[in-house]
């Protein structure tokens, strides 16, 4: 290939690069919002907010057309980058010639191939925990809630009086309601029928029945009663408590790839600008410095979430 056409296909490369670099920056915004709700919004309403905005955005037609944007982005991106690093390193004439590293950036510069490949790396074993298991093998348990009530009974014949603690469960439907589904009693440790108070096993547990893993139907009149919700909330929350023994790790393999996040996005966001020919003298300091608060305060957002959750579960 001569010089010129390699440097025009550099050129094509470089500007799909900026286009689907400054797409996921759009992404990162909007998954970011999205799971800062794990953090600020706790408790059994934080839980249900989650997981309906989940369901949400795995139902949504414009957001599935915007997943699937985003899925093709991540890959256009990462394959030029690949193939930029290849070519650059094949025709050292071309990158010394239009493309001095040193001469015209700084460290983030020269490494962004390793700064990617951190990205893909993380990104791999993201999707592999979260993104997998809500889409692929929807190994995700159902938003159920417990409540707990007690009541005291006194023996006819002793006059003793004995504390009766049972637990509800309710499963939460996408009607917004919340089924009652079992009853245990916990002092037993054992099903109940809540009609008789006659302890229960196996499928008598259950009052409802669930088909392909999330449509409730009554037991007795077969009627669908609604679609449950899953519980990803629960899946986050239990992926970074500190009662999982591996949660550590993840904040830390979580932590540093928001710092390497933070360093790709610190060369990236201006330099796709330019790639884009958006130079202009006039607004480039400011894209430059936007770029630069981007590249701060998105990651670091990113990086406190699985923090706060350690420290909170
Ligand atoms: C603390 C930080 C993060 C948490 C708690 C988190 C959580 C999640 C969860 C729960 C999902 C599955 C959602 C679903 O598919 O229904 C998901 C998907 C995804 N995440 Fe993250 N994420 C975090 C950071 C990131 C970062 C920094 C990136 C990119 C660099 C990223 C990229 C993605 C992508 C591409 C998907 C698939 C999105 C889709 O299917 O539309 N995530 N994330």
């Amino acid at each position: 290939m001569s010089n010129s056409v390699l440097f025009k296909s550099s050129i094509a490369k470089k500007y799909f690069m900026a286009l689907t670099g400054l797409f996921l920056c759009t992404f990162l915004v909007g998954h970011l919002l999205g799971n800062l709700q794990l953090i600020f919004n706790t408790g059994e309403e934080g839980r249900r907010a989650f997981n309906e905005y989940a369901y949400f955005m795995g139902h949504n037609i414009f957001i599935k057309v915007l997943s699937y944007t985003t899925y093709i982005a991540l890959i256009v991106h990462a394959v030029d980058g690949i193939m930029l690093t290849i070519q650059n390193k094949k025709a050292r004439p071309v990158k010394y010639a239009y493309n001095n590293p040193k001469a015209n950036s700084g460290t983030a510069s020269r490494n962004m191939a390793i700064l990617g490949t951190l990205i893909l790396v993380f990104l791999a074993t993201h999707m592999a925990n979260f993104w997998w298991k809500a889409k692929i093998t929807e190994e995700i348990p159902l938003h159920v809630k417990t409540i707990e009530k007690s009541y005291q009974q006194q023996n006819p014949m002793t006059g003793q009086v004995t504390n009766i603690r049972y637990q509800i469960n309710h499963l939460l439907t996408t009607k917004g309601e919340y089924i009652p589904i079992s009853v245990k009693d916990l002092e037993h440790d054992t099903y109940v029928n809540p009609q008789t108070g006659e302890s229960v096993q196996g499928n008598d547990t259950c009052f409802v029945k669930i088909k392909d893993g999330f449509h409730v139907y009554d037991k007795n009149t077969n009627l669908n009663i609604g679609e449950a919700y899953k519980d990803l909330h629960t899946v986050v929350m239990t992926f970074f408590s500190k009662e999982n023994s591996n949660a550590l790790f993840g904040v830390i393999f979580y932590v540093i790839s928001m710092i390497v996040l933070g360093y790709h996005l610190w060369h990236g966001f201006a330099s796709a600008f330019q790639s884009l020919g958006l130079n202009h003298p006039l607004y480039m300091p400011i894209i430059k410095k936007i770029g630069m608060a981007f590249s701060i305060v998105v990651p670091f957002l990113f990086a406190i979430i699985p923090i706060i959750i350690y420290m909170n579960h």
